[in-house]
């Protein structure tokens, strides 16, 4: 952290900034140009933030240089983290399919979706109990009948199972199914969710807010790595721009630049990002080709009859491009398709 010093600072407003870290156990450098001085701060960011040293006399601005998200931070986390799901790796080296629909709507129709993802290469299988929708008209998901069908097309595939949880008084009940908790897009910034999430001990999945910046999205992660869980997976699902032909905007660049900014993997969903099926294979081939560590994907065998989200669903006949897909590209990036389990 550096304090940035006004240009008509005295010598005894900086002694008072050199005073004040040094009281809170920091160390201060003085460092004096010709117009301004600055100080910069060594020790406990968090304690130097409790000094309120932006209203102290002749102080003009405090700049904080290290990301203000520690534990899943790479500055000090090097290595890229594997997150295990149900035994399935998330993260460098492999590239793992995540596909199922996009809401458990009932048993035959989700255990058809899952043995669609399954034969495409999908190792993990995505599905809604508890749907985030815009209108309070709209289909809001089975709930725990929702999770029991889930749990039993597991039970039929072995596929581990990733599902959303849209409100913290059902973190419980969802985690007794889940084998990785979904944060929704419109849930990032909901913070007693991360929070509740974080106590659940299950891997966790946070979606990029639909407007928000790749530091509040890391902010998020940070809250369930504070609670003491580290298995976090960051998704890339699209933001919101001017652009009206698609569903999202896919930020794919979001991908390189987290996986330099943290250590957790990152994968993409392209079904949620463009919103339209003939858009899914394309934004899953730029996925895998920018190094994402996987790819979420809606399936359906129905999309017609789908409550929720059939136009962005991939069909049958859309089953053997992406399984040529998932196989044959991640190699040319240095990785391979996670088997299923
Ligand atoms: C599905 O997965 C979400 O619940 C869905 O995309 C929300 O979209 P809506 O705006 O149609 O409710
Ligand atoms: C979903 O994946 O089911 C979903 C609701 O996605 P998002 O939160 O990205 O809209």
């Amino acid at each position: 952290m550096v304090v940035v010093m006004a240009p008509e600072a005295t010598e005894s407003d900086i002694d008072n900034i050199v005073a004040l870290v040094g009281a809170a156990g920091g160390e201060a450098f003085v460092s004096r140009g010709v117009n301004r001085t600055i100080v910069g701060l060594v020790g406990d960011i968090e304690r130097f933030g409790t000094l309120n040293l932006r209203g102290q006399r002749g102080v003009s601005d405090v700049v904080r240089i290290s990301a203000p998200y520690k534990l899943v931070s790479r500055e000090n986390h090097a290595e890229r983290s594997v997150v295990r799901v149900g035994g399935v790796p998330i993260g460098p080296g492999t590239m793992t399919l995540i596909a199922g629909p996009c809401a458990a709507e009932t048993p035959d129709q989700t255990l058809q979706g899952a043995l669609m993802a399954k034969a495409a290469g999908a190792s993990l299988l995505r599905g809604g109990a508890f749907k985030p929708r815009t209108s309070p008209y709209a289909f809001q998901g089975l709930g725990e009948a929702g999770l029991k069908i889930l749990a039993d097309v597991r039970a039929e595939t072995g596929m581990p199972i990733v599902t959303e949880v849209v409100d913290a008084r059902d973190v419980e009940l969802v985690a007794e199914y889940a084998d990785m908790l979904q944060i929704g897009t419109r849930n990032t910034q909901n913070f007693a969710l991360l929070q509740a999430v974080g106590d659940a001990g299950k891997p966790v999945m946070i979606k990029r807010g639909m407007s928000g910046t790749i530091e509040e999205w890391l902010m998020s992660a940070e809250y369930v790595a504070q609670r003491g869980n580290l298995d976090v997976v960051l998704c890339e699902r699209g933001i919101r721009t001017y652009e009206k032909a698609t569903r999202n905007t896919l930020d794919i660049s979001a991908v390189p630049v987290a996986q330099r900014l943290s250590h957790l993997p990152v994968i993409v969903d392209p079904s949620h990002s463009g919103g339209r099926r003939d858009l899914v294979l394309p934004l899953t081939r730029a996925a895998i080709a920018v190094g994402a560590d996987g790819v979420i994907i809606d399936v359906h065998p129905h999309p017609e009859t789908a409550l929720c989200d059939g136009p962005q669903a991939l069909v049958h006949a859309d089953m053997a491009e992406l399984a040529e897909l998932v196989q044959a590209l991640p190699p040319v990036v240095g990785r391979r398709l996670t088997p299923a389990p």
